[in-house]
């Protein structure tokens, strides 16, 4: 078998994060390996994003640009997978002739197959075919090159929830939940290759396994919490109607848990809530975010908000940073809302204007940045438990500190942060590596990271697996 060099391009969410790996290891028995360079590239996979008309134009940019060494390389084969994939099927043939493969979000598993055909007859091919269940890779994971640390696992495909603003149902399909089996054998053989932290991934995993009759998702979690060698949990995303007591009081029990839950908002209007068919109000949200607090006092939420839902008026506007400013988020991903194919909104009729819609994502912005500095700030002088991630040569910038290189981890509550690496002198091996939970005293806030150093006296090996909570300076 000869080799031939994959290069995959991943545009959207960490769920094609996840689903590119599945690509590349279904692909890996047929000769192909990786490479980040497409000028290199025997195929080139665009796996695809259809959330916001943003996403789709980048995916269209971007095969332009791909275009060009097709024309130097006939035999070059361009596919492209995922949402947008799913959504435009063939007419991505029609709009981009030089690609040569089309394959839905269902498709990844036929993926070898549809392959083997261009490789043999050189026709074009489109596979978007739904089913309800998506077929099981294999069990085995394959290891990206370099040790990770940290890796997405996704428990659930597709949605049920039909948020009128969203395209998700119809490009991932039904909800189904995986077998926790085959979940936890994955992490399992993450762990060995070196993972110490994993991040589920469903639309909403506070619905795993219902359909299914299976245990709940919090059952899963304890089963996670018991492999081995595995560090930290993360999850994502609670839809906030149904996140249950159950849910929440496992932040306060399971010691792998990070103290980070995702839970979008998207409105602090409860009439752009309904028009959402979000199913609460923000006082049911604002009621669940005291609940987690009373459970998880340290516990960092996080949100998304769609600016300019069609019909938001200026005080449903002001409802969401007045909603903003009381939950004081740590972090928050700010969208204009875009139409898109099928979703109702798109037929609502009372559009935004684009200029306002700017002007409120700014405001957004604006706010939500004020209140992640103060609680950035709030930590310095702090001892937080960070899980090291990654190496680099360069100190960050504006630092000012000399070194010969940073690590970079996270904090339990997922905030980023560097750490100079220590000079080795001869036979000496830097104390940290990759993978190591240590405690980190945080000397420096910014408004996207934290800056600290490990905390002297070697007490790496006293770090448990619990949460920083128990680290509090
Ligand atoms: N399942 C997740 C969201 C996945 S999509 C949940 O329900 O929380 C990620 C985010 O994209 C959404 O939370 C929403 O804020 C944003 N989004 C989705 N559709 C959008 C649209 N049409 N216009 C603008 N933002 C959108
Ligand atoms: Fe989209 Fe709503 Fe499903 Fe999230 S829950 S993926 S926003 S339909
Ligand atoms: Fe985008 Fe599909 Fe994810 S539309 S956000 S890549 S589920």
């Amino acid at each position: 078998m000869s080799l031939k060099k994959l290069h995959i391009q991943t545009i959207g969410c960490q769920m094609n994060v996840y689903d590119s790996d599945k690509i590349a290891q279904g692909l890996d028995p047929m000769g192909y390996r990786l490479t980040d360079s497409p000028d290199k590239a025997d195929m080139i996979i665009v796996n695809t994003c259809a959330i916001r008309e943003k996403a789709v134009q980048k995916v269209f940019s971007y095969l332009g640009r791909v275009a060009g060494l097709k024309q130097a390389r006939p035999d070059l084969i361009i596919g492209v997978g995922g949402c947008v994939a799913q959504q435009e099927g063939d007419r991505i043939l029609q709009r981009a002739p030089y690609v040569d493969l089309v394959f839905g979000t269902h498709a990844i598993g036929r993926l070898p197959a549809l392959v083997a055909r261009i490789e043999t007859e050189r026709q074009r091919v489109v596979d978007v075919a739904m089913g309800t269940c998506i077929e099981e890779p294999d069990g085995a994971v394959m290891p990206r090159g370099e040790t990770e640390v940290s890796r997405f696992v996704t428990i659930m495909h597709g949605c049920d929830n039909f948020c009128t603003y969203c395209v998700v149902p119809y490009v991932r399909g039904r909800e189904s939940s995986r077998q926790p089996d085959h979940i936890l054998d994955e992490i399992r053989g993450l762990v060995d290759t070196g993972v110490r932290e994993v991040t589920l991934l469903g639309q909403n995993v506070n619905s795993y396994g219902q359909k299914e009759g299976l245990p709940d998702f919090t059952s899963l979690l304890e089963k996670i919490n018991d492999i081995e060698g595995l560090k930290r949990i993360r999850f994502t995303t609670s839809h906030p109607k149904d996140l249950s007591e159950k849910l929440i009081g496992a932040f306060g029990i399971l010691d792998k848990l990070c103290h980070h839950i995702h839970l979008p908002v998207q409105s602090g209007a409860d009439r752009i809530l309904k028009k959402m068919n979000r199913n609460y109000t923000s006082s049911q949200y604002l009621d669940k975010i005291t609940k987690l607090r009373h459970t998880c006092p340290d516990i960092a939420i996080t949100s998304d908000i769609i600016v300019g839902f069609p019909g938001e008026t200026e005080r449903e506007f002001t409802a969401t940073l007045d909603l903003i400013a009381t939950v004081g988020y740590d972090g928050l991903f700010a969208f204009k809302y875009s139409d898109r194919p099928n979703a109702p909104a798109t037929r609502f009729t009372d559009k935004v204007d684009e200029h306002v819609k700017d002007q409120r994502l700014q405001k957004v912005l604006e706010l939500q940045e004020k209140i992640t500095i103060a609680k950035n700030r709030a930590l310095v002088g702090q001892t937080r438990a960070v899980l090291v991630e990654s190496y680099r040569l360069k100190p960050a910038s504006g630092t000012g500190e000399a070194g010969t290189g940073q690590w970079t981890g996270r904090t339990s509550t997922n905030k980023i942060v560097h750490m100079p690496a220590a000079e080795a002198g001869p036979g000496q091996a830097d104390p940290i590596d990759k993978g190591f939970l240590i405690p980190v005293l945080i000397k420096k806030a910014f408004a996207h990271s934290l800056w600290g150093l490990p905390d002297g006296s070697g007490a790496r090996t006293a770090c448990g697996p619990k949460g920083e909570s128990s680290h509090a300076a």
